[in-house]
C-alpha cells in the first residue's frame, strides 16, 4: 500500500469562502484504489506555499504519491504547474498528456489544464485541475497506470513489461 498526500491549491478554499470538494473526491478516489491517505492540506494560489507543502510531503512524509488539485489553468493566480516543475528532479509528461488526450474526448477545454506531472527523490506529483468533474475523470485516466510506476520509482519492481493483456 503506497502513501499518498492530496494538496488543494484554491484561494477561496484556503480563506474558508468555499468548500473544498475537490481535495476528498481525491482522496476518495484513492483510497479506493488502495492508496493510504497520510496528508491533506490546502493551500493559497502562491507559488511559496505550494512548494513548501510539496516539499514537506515528499521530504519529511515520504509520500510516493502527492497529488495537487486546481490552478492548473489560464487565470493569472494558477500557478500549480510551475511551483511543481520548481521541485521536481525529473519530470514525467506523459500522465498530464494522457490527461489531456483522454480528456479531450469528453471536453475540448480540456487543452486548457496546464497539469504537469514530475519525481521529487521517491515521491511522484501529479496535478488535476480543481472541479470535481475534472479530477473525477482525469483521475480516472492515469490511476491504472500509476502503481506501475510508483512501483518503479520505490524500487519494488525493476521489468516494465506489459502484460499482453493489458497492451491495447
Ligand atoms: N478535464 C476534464 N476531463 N474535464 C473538465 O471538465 N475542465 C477544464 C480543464 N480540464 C475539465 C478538464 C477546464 S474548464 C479548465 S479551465 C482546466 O481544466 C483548468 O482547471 P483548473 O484551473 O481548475 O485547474
Amino acid at each position: 500500500m503506497f502513501k499518498a498526500a492530496v494538496i488543494t491549491v484554491s484561494d477561496k478554499g484556503f480563506a474558508g469562502e468555499r468548500e473544498d470538494k475537490g481535495g476528498p473526491l481525491v482522496c476518495r478516489m484513492l483510497q479506493e484504489a488502495g492508496y493510504e491517505i497520510e496528508e491533506t492540506a490546502i493551500v493559497p494560489d502562491e507559488k511559496d506555499n505550494i512548494k513548501a507543502q510539496l516539499i514537506h510531503m515528499a521530504d519529511v512524509h515520504d509520500c510516493a504519491l502527492i497529488v495537487t488539485t486546481g490552478g492548473t489553468g489560464f487565470s493569472p493566480r494558477d500557478v500549480t504547474p510551475e511551483a511543481t516543475e520548481a521541485v521536481c528532479h525529473r519530470m514525467a509528461p506523459g500522465i498530464g498528456e494522457a490527461m489531456r488526450a483522454e480528456s479531450m474526448k469528453v471536453t475540448n477545454r480540456a487543452m486548457l489544464s496546464r497539469a504537469t506531472a514530475g519525481i521529487r527523490g521517491g515521491s511522484l506529483i501529479v496535478n488535476l485541475p480543481g472541479s470535481p468533474k475534472a479530477i473525477r475523470e482525469n483521475l480516472e485516466v492515469i490511476l491504472p497506470a500509476l502503481e506501475h510506476g510508483l512501483e518503479i520509482l520505490r524500487g519494488t519492481a525493476s521489468e516494465c513489461a506489459v502484460p499482453d493483456k493489458e497492451a491495447k
